[in-house]
């Protein structure tokens, strides 16, 4: 594979990334529905991925990071620096706003329920546990997409992991998922392992960041 050419930073497109803010929540979630609709999280509904975003953006574990126009939210990225323990942890302190947000949202569509059991092994099958910082979710608007917008974005997260001293980040996608896989693969993501989850075939990516010709250890997120 060639390694990947420096990436043209356009200083407006950066100055539109800031950090995800629990306000952010419910147009957070929209956007996760509108492009993730059909997965899990999204199948449960508005209200659960409304508290759930609320609930990431209260943890220590959590970045995330959302491009603006204006007021507008246009696309996101939410991701952990330990995808386990951050999930670990909000489901201690958020249980009782995730837990009824959940059951309403299984009660409306109760073929989820075998699903959400499934992802209880989740962590089990997808791989690279040696690797704890993960992109888990984006979305951006569709005029938005192929304009590079996503690609500052990810910069913007892969740049905060490895100010962390992060040395990799993994993302999984399904393998049918074309437009994250034609970026990933652009950015030098190396395929490390494909599995099934509940009759998808999902492929869990990992990229190095130490060295890597996009990537500037910067700092742009609190840290808890
Ligand atoms: C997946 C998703 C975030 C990808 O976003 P995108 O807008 O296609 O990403 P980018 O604009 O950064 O472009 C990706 C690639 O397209 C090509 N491209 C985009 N703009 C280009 C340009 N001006 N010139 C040349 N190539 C270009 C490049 O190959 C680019 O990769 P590179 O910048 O690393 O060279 C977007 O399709 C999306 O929101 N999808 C719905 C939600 C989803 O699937 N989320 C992912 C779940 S894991």
């Amino acid at each position: 594979m060639t390694q990947p050419k420096p990436f043209p930073v356009d200083a407006a497109v950066l100055g539109a990334i800031r950090p995800m803010q629990f306000r952010d929540a419910s147009r957070v979630a929209e956007l996760h529905r509108a492009a993730m609709g059909n997965s899990l999280w999204g199948r449960l509904g508005l209200p659960f991925l409304q508290q759930l975003y609320q609930a990431m953006v209260d943890s220590p574990w959590f970045i995330g990071f959302v491009y603006v126009e204006g007021d507008d939210v246009r696309g996101f990225i939410a991701g952990s620096v330990d995808t386990s323990k951050m999930y670990r942890d909000i489901a201690r302190r958020r249980f009782m706003f995730l837990g009824p947000a959940a059951a309403l949202g299984a009660l409306r569509a109760p073929s989820v329920v075998p699903k959400l059991v499934e992802t209880v092994r989740y962590f089990g099958v997808s791989g690279a546990e040696d690797v704890p910082g993960e992109s888990l979710f984006c979305s951006f608007e569709p005029q938005l997409r192929g304009k590079r917008v996503s690609g500052h974005v990810n910069k913007v997260f892969f740049d905060e992991l490895a100010a962390r001293g992060h040395a990799r980040v993994k993302i999984t996608t399904e393998t049918d998922n074309e437009g994250a896989n034609r970026q990933l693969l652009s950015w030098g993501f190396k395929d490390t392992r494909r599995f099934v989850f509940y009759g998808k075939n999902m492929v869990t990516y990992v990229l190095d960041l130490v060295g890597h010709p996009r990537v500037e250890p910067t700092s742009r997120h609190p840290a808890i």
